[in-house]
C-alpha cells in the first residue's frame, strides 16, 4: 500500500512502521492516524509478521503530539469526534493487537506521541528523548487515552502531577518512573528494538496472542475512563482557554489563560 506519512518495512519477521513527517516533528494529523491504522491492520493479518516496531523518522522526535494546527479551529463536536476516532482507529486498536508492538521512542514524545507509545505493549526510549503530556498548556486534556494509560503505568499520583503541571520527563527519569522499559543511545535504539523483536519471534505466536489477550482483559474496566476522557476532551474545545492555548502555540508565544 502507498502511504504519504509513514514508511513500512519488513525485516525478517518484524514489521517496522516509521512515522515520517519530520518537518512537523511527526505530529499526528488525521491522515497519519488512518495510515497507521491501515499499516497495523495489515501487519496483524500478515502471517509471516510476528512483531511490530513503531518509531519516528529523524533524530529529534518520535511524535510531538496530535497536530495542533489541524484541530485549533475545531468545534466541541469535532473535538470529541477527533478523540473518539483516534481511540477506535489507532490507540485502542494497537493495544488490542495480538502481536507484540514495541515503541522505539527516538526523541520527543509529547501529548498524542506519548499516548501512542503508551498504547504499545513495550516501550524503549533513546537518551535524547523528553516525554510528557503537555495538553493543559494548550487549554485541552490528553485525548488519546493518556488520562487512563499514564495512571496505569506510573500510578495515579505521579500521573496527576505530570498531567496538571504539563510536566516533562527526561529518558532516564521516564525509565525510573516505569513509563519506559529501557533507555539506549539513539544510535542503538533501533537495533535494540530489533534484538528484542528477534527474541519474541522465536516464541509461540499462539501463546503470545493468548498472553496479550489475558493482560488486556485485566484493564477492561478502564472503558468508563476512556469515555469520560472523550467527553471532557470535546468540552475543552468550547473554552476561551483552548482558543488562547492553541493560538499561542501557532503564534509561538506564551498563552495567558483566564479559566473561561
Ligand atoms: N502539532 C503541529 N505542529 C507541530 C507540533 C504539533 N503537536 N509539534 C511541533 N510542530 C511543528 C511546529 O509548529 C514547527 O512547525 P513550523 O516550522 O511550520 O513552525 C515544527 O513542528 C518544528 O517545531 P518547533 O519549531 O516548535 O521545534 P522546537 O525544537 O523548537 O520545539 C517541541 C519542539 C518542544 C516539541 C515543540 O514543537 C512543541 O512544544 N510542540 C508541541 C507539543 C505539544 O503540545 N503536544 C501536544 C499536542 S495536543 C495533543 O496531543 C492532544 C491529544 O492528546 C489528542
Amino acid at each position: 500500500m502507498a502511504y504519504q506519512y509513514i514508511l513500512v518495512e519488513h525485516m525478517d519477521q518484524t514489521c517496522v512502521i516509521t512515522i515520517n513527517r519530520p518537518e512537523q516533528l511527526n505530529a499526528l494529523n488525521k491522515q497519519t492516524i488512518q495510515e497507521l491504522h491501515d499499516a497495523f491492520e495489515e501487519a496483524g493479518k500478515n502471517e509471516h509478521i510476528r512483531v511490530i516496531v513503531l518509531t519516528g523518522s529523524g533524530d529529534k522526535a518520535f511524535v510531538a503530539g496530535a497536530d495542533i494546527k489541524e484541530f485549533a479551529n475545531f468545534t466541541i463536536e469535532e473535538g470529541k469526534e477527533l478523540s473518539r476516532a483516534g481511540h477506535d482507529m489507532l490507540f485502542n486498536f494497537i493495544e488490542k493487537m495480538e502481536k507484540p508492538v514495541i515503541a522505539a521512542v527516538n526523541g520527543y514524545a509529547f501529548g498524542g506521541g506519548l499516548e501512542l507509545a503508551m498504547s504499545c505493549h513495550i516501550r524503549l526510549v533513546s537518551e535524547n528523548a523528553v516525554v510528557g503530556l503537555p495538553e493543559v498548556s494548550l487549554g485541552v486534556i490528553p485525548g488519546y487515552g493518556g488520562t487512563q494509560r499514564l495512571a496505569r503505568l506510573i500510578g495515579r499520583g505521579k500521573a496527576t502531577e505530570l498531567v496538571v503541571s504539563a510536566g516533562r520527563l527526561a529518558a532516564n527519569e521516564a525509565v525510573q518512573w516505569g513509563l519506559m522499559n529501557h533507555v539506549y543511545s539513539l544510535e542503538n535504539l533501533k537495533s535494540e528494538a530489533m534484538n528484542l523483536a528477534g527474541k519474541i519471534s522465536k516464541q509461540s505466536p499462539a501463546a503470545i496472542a493468548s498472553a496479550l489477550r489475558a493482560i488486556h482483559a485485566g484493564f477492561v474496566h478502564e472503558q468508563t475512563g476512556l469515555e469520560t476522557e472523550i467527553e471532557e476532551f470535546g468540552i475543552c474545545f468550547g473554552t476561551e482557554d483552548f482558543k488562547e492555548g492553541t493560538t499561542a502555540f501557532i503564534e509561538k508565544r506564551k498563552p495567558v489563560f483566564t479559566g473561561k
